[in-house]
């Protein structure tokens, strides 16, 4: 694994809401609630990789330049339904000027692979360099999805640099194949877990999180 891309976000308030997520009694409504609280720590540490300009802004005290985020640029959120998308809300916070391309992919439960049902990201992209893309989704278990997403973006000859994943848990083996394919996409994550068990859950994990936040 190369730890360099691999942004692992340790904090105490972090650590509380991950261990309210992973225990098996908290209920879809606290579970929502913790991972809204861990979503948004990421998007911002995320966010760093956004272009600055400096901007003329009158105070009521005086006129001055400040730093703020470049404007002609595309800030794309590419939820991967269903968990991706409790990172949504947040971002649309966040990131008022964000589009959201929502991925549509479910696990076969036998091959573990990602079958496609739904793609909003056929977009044109005539200047890559402008566009920057956050995948979410909670769970990076094989990354099978996650590397099927990056590729509709990295196809669109947008920069790896500008393309980060935000996980909340990831397993070491899905790192490991996100990395085999996409050597310089950042993953950013709260936690690296033991690893994944036969049926593709992270252990320990959290079980499904799709479940777990939508209360099926
Ligand atoms: N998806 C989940 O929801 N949970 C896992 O543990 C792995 C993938």
């Amino acid at each position: 694994m190369n730890k360099d891309l691999v942004r692992i976000i340790e904090n105490p308030v972090i650590f509380q809401n991950l261990c309210t997520m992973r225990d098996k009694n908290t209920d879809s409504q606290g579970v929502r609630l913790a991972t809204r609280k861990i979503t948004r720590v990421l998007l911002y540490e995320a966010a760093k990789n956004l272009p600055l300009i400096e901007k003329e802004i009158e105070t009521p005290i005086k006129t001055t330049t400040f730093k703020t985020i470049k404007e002609d640029i595309n800030i794309i959120i590419s939820p991967i339904l269903r968990a991706g998308l409790i990172f949504t809300d947040e971002a649309i916070d966040i990131l008022p000027q964000a589009c959201i391309r929502h991925i549509g992919m479910y696990r076969d439960e036998k091959t573990l692979k990602p079958v496609w049902y739904y793609n909003k990201v056929p977009m044109e992209a005539p200047n890559p360099e402008n566009f920057y893309i956050y995948i979410t989704d909670p769970m990076l278990a094989t990354g099978n999805s996650l590397i099927e997403a990056i590729r509709l973006y990295a196809d669109k000859k947008i920069p790896m640099a500008n393309i980060k994943c935000i996980c909340i848990m990831a397993a070491p083996e899905g790192i490991e194949n996100i990395q085999r394919e996409f050597p310089e996409v950042e993953i950013i994550t709260a936690a690296v877990d033991e690893g994944i068990n036969e049926k593709g859950y992270i252990v320990p994990g959290m079980g499904d999180a799709g479940d777990r936040i939508f209360n099926t």
